[in-house]
């Protein structure tokens, strides 16, 4: 199992100084370049294979699909991302005491945090949720506690653990599915000598042992049929679980938490006998319902919670976002709703620092959970935030706000670039729609222009631009403008449709 990794690869300082940290062998700490890590220990899921093999730069790479410019900030969640993976490898007792590093990001409104962290969910394949910190109210008060943010991670981390186990059991489940299918087309003959008849007629009287032959025969010749997706349509009747109905959120509702709840919802549920209904289904929708209700029986469901916890716990990502929200502008914390926001950071505070939350899939610990925390900090400043919540975030990243050029270059390059998203929706109706460079070149300034006049709304500015440029088009297509047609967006065509909009203030300030 344990592999020596090859030593050919130069160490970074940042290994250079875990390696001395952590008093273990290089071997253990660096995996080789997109290499089966050894020493997997506490993770062995298959789909974690992949991102094992992400090293910083691969993720940064991986977010520069999407994200332009903001170096500083991919730099640091691809380090804090790895960082994870280190720790894992890590042998000795001291694995324990490495704390994540979490991030606190700073940057002016549509500069990109949340797509940095979107982006970061996708790669990292780790359990990831996002909330919003003003969404949050004090224990006590009427609204989402903050520990529900842990409980929203445990649910993504069962689903991903239960997606990973389907993906074991899918095969078998499969074959059973089939054999389920045709069992309800072909009923099976009884061999104790009572003979049920047959969907097809064969009109003899003939012996059991030929009703059997021909049954297998007509069974083998519908499974074919059933594989060729010749019978998908045609219309079965299965037995499905029907989900019991229950009212309890209505006993339950502001008396206890929602960890509770669920999980007295799941006991409740558990104790009665499950309901079976009837339903007819076209071949292909019972397969679905089929492999799934296979699928859950091939899986023991408290595997699935313990490993879930432990994916949570030691890979889990939570995505703070608007903090600024919670901080209070003066510090002097003079009442109002101050007091409730200063109550948030403090109940935040042990879900970061690392604490047993409930949920109903058992106890999870936060101590290894990453936290990263983004905010506009347009009003109040990171030193708003309480004095604990500050140190819990040591790594702060500011991000860039965004030049004319880093305009044009979101403009064009993102995989879902905003013309690629417009050049999309035209070509579903057979219209091609294209742009010249100094076309792309004068929008970027426009918006540039209008961000600086008005309002700095950072990228955003991009969506409100080009939506004012093309909704003519929009509109037109495909009444007027038919399928085959060419639109080629020059720039004498953008300054026609905006320039003087964006001339007029007024007008821009509502419009664009
Ligand atoms: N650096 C960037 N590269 C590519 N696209 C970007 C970048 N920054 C912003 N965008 C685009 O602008 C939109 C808004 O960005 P995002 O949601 O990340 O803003 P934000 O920084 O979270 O702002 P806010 O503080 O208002 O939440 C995104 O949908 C994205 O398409
Ligand atoms: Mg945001």
């Amino acid at each position: 199992m344990a592999d020596p990794v090859p030593r050919s690869r130069k160490l970074s300082r940042m290994e250079v100084v875990l390696s001395s940290n952590c008093h273990c062998s290089t071997q253990t700490i660096i995996p080789g370049f997109g290499r089966a890590i050894p020493n997997r220990r506490s993770f062995n899921y298959p789909i974690m294979d992949q991102i094992l093999a992400l090293t910083p730069r691969q993720i940064v790479a991986e977010l520069d699909k999407y994200i332009i410019g903001q170096n500083d900030a991919k730099r640091n969640v691809a380090i804090a991302l790895r960082n994870r993976i280190r720790r894992l490898m890590v042998k000795s007792d001291i694995q324990k005491d490495i704390v994540p590093n979490n991030i606190l990001m700073i940057g002016s409104t549509g500069v990109g945090k949340t797509e940095i962290a979107r982006r970061l969910a996708k790669v990292a394949q780790a359990p990831f949720t996002k909330v919003e910190a003003s969404k949050f109210t004090e224990v006590g008060y009427v609204g989402r506690d903050v520990e529900s943010m842990v409980r929203d991670l445990m649910e993504q981390s069962v689903s991903l653990v239960r997606e990973m186990k389907n993906e074991t059991v899918k095969a078998k489940a499969a074959e059973s599915v089939e054999e389920i299918i045709l069992d309800i087309l072909i009923p099976p003959v009884k061999s104790a000598g009572f003979t049920r008849s047959i969907s097809v007629n064969t009109d003899t009287d003939s012996e059991p042992g030929t009703d059997c032959e021909l049954n297998e025969r007509t069974r083998e010749r519908f499974r074919d049929k059933l594989r060729n997706g010749e019978l998908d349509d045609r219309k079965i009747e299965i037995n499905v679980k029907a989900s019991s109905p229950m009212g309890i959120g209505m006993i339950g509702n502001g008396m206890m938490d929602d960890a509770s709840m669920a999980g007295l919802q799941d006991m409740i549920s558990g104790m009665m006998p499950k309901k079976v209904k009837k339903r007819k289904l076209s071949i292909s929708e019972a397969r679905k319902v089929l492999l799934e209700d296979e699928m859950s029986k091939l899986i023991d469901f408290d595997e699935v919670k313990e490993e879930a916890i432990k994916l949570a716990e030691n890979n889990g990502i939570i995505f703070i976002d608007e903090i600024d929200k919670i901080a209070s502008k003066s510090g002097k914390g003079g009442g109002g709703p101050d007091v409730s926001r200063e109550g948030v950071q403090r109940d935040l505070l042990p879900i970061v620092e690392g604490s047993a939350v409930n949920t109903k899939y058992g106890v999870v610990n936060t101590d290894h959970i990453l936290f990263i925390a983004a905010g506009a900090f347009h009003v109040a400043k990171p030193s708003d935030l309480i004095p604990e919540l500050q140190g819990r975030f040591p790594i702060r990243v500011e991000l860039q706000s965004l030049t004319q050029e880093d305009f044009s270059r979101i403009l064009r390059e993102p995989k879902n670039a905003l013309t690629k998203q417009y050049q999309a929706l035209f070509e579903a109706e057979e219209v091609y729609l294209d742009f010249t460079d100094d076309a792309i070149e004068e929008i970027a300034r426009l918006a540039f222009l209008i961000n600086q006049e008005v309002e700095n709304i950072g990228a955003r500015r991009l969506h409100t631009v080009m939506s004012h440029l093309l909704n003519d088009y929009l509109f037109e297509v495909p009444d007027v403008i038919q399928a085959n047609s060419k639109i080629m967006v020059t720039k004498q065509m953008v300054e026609d449709r905006l320039s003087t909009l964006v001339k007029n203030r007024d007008l821009s300030q509502y419009i664009l």
